[in-house]
């Protein structure tokens, strides 16, 4: 299985992302600011590996600032800074905020920079260790809801590459197929900037896990024509009402699935709620640049002076959701019961 990233001698090491399918090439993050540039630049993208690398962003941080007079001020900065990087994916702010609420807590206990730095060491590794622990959990449980001779549709990519191993959508995906559940997977190419073709395809196939690429627009007919008997996507925020933010065309997917009476599942783990918002609405969504709806590396696609809308995700409604895949366990409707029943078993993830 490819590896997204590894802590090494004090180094984040983060696959580059932008580069896949072709080449293997990792970068040597030194400093918190280039995690924070390798988080705007999808070099790492994905949820929960956007958290994971948030997280020892703030060992690099703290590292940095050992010796300031106000190390943990400076370190409250560095954490705004990190979550500026991008205003979706809910995970950026829970590992960072989790990194600075141990930094303050071990501060009280009169622990000196340096000893802190080591405890926010552990706690990253921990953040990384426990990330592919919950993807197997979210696996079983996930593998149980699919149908024998499961053929699956995905959306952009919610595997090993987005995560720190085996991958929430795609890790159901990895354990059905372990007790030969797995007929086939349609994956997206998930324009514009094609996770599902360069990522999904890729690490699938890595795998040897059945994997047939299609274009967004080819969904709905796939759905209609290949005997498609569930989708499962990721998401990036799910709101208390389980409204989820997902890769952008998440929501199209999600209403051509209604219509096809396919059932619609996200899987995610708790690090991926956002128990402060009461809906789908409040979810910010990332506008990117015109330049990746108008040409792909460099290639131009469209005349250069046209207007653009390039929002990188969208919002399901909850209603169109068949279950929320977490390592708790799979969450069905009434959503707003079940998820504060979540929030309370997971309670010391927060
Ligand atoms: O812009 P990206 O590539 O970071 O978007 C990623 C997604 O939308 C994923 O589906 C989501 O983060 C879930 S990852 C397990």
């Amino acid at each position: 299985m490819v590896e997204t990233m590894h802590w090494q001698q004090g180094v984040l090491e983060l696959l580059d992302q932008t580069h896949l399918p072709q080449e293997c090439i990792f970068i040597a993050c030194r400093d918190y600011e280039r995690v924070k540039l390798a988080i705007q630049r999808l070099e790492v993208r994905g949820a929960p590996a956007i958290g994971a690398a948030a997280a020892f962003a703030m060992v690099l941080g703290a590292r940095q600032l050992a010796d300031k007079p106000d190390f943990l001020g400076a370190l409250n900065a560095v954490r705004a800074d990190l979550i500026s990087a991008r205003p979706t994916a809910v995970n950026l702010s829970w590992a960072a905020d989790k990194q600075y609420q141990l930094a303050v807590k071990l501060h009280e206990q009169d622990y000196a920079p340096y000893k802190i730095i080591g405890e926010l060491e552990k706690a990253a590794v921990k953040i990384y260790n426990e990330d592919i622990a919950r993807n197997k959990k979210m696996g079983e449980y996930g593998a149980a809801v699919l149908p024998q001779d499961a053929v699956v549709l995905t959306h952009c990519n919610a595997g090993a590459l987005a995560t720190c191993g085996w991958g929430t959508a795609l890790g159901v995906l990895r354990t059905a197929h372990s007790q030969g559940k797995l007929r086939m997977v349609y994956a997206d190419e998930t324009r514009p900037l094609l996770q599902g073709a360069r990522l999904t395809a890729y690490e699938l196939a890595e795998d040897d896990l059945p994997v047939t690429l299609i274009t967004d627009n080819m969904a709905a007919w796939t759905m209609k024509t290949k005997g498609v008997n569930a989708v499962i996507v990721g998401a990036d925020r799910i709101a208390a009402n389980g409204d989820a933010a997902n890769k952008i065309g998440t929501y199209g997917v999600a209403l051509a699935a209604k219509a096809h009476g396919i059932p619609f599942y996200i899987a995610a783990p708790v690090s991926t709620f956002d128990f402060t918002l009461t809906s789908g609405e409040q979810i910010p969504i990332e506008e990117r640049a015109a330049e990746e709806v108008k040409s792909f590396r460099s290639e131009q696609t469209a005349p250069a002076g046209v207007d653009v809308f390039n929002p990188a995700f969208d919002v399901t409604p909850s209603e169109l959701i068949a279950g929320i895949i977490t390592e708790y366990g799979v969450i069905r409707a009434p959503y707003i019961e079940n998820i504060q029943e979540l929030q309370k078993q997971s309670k010391e993830d927060f």
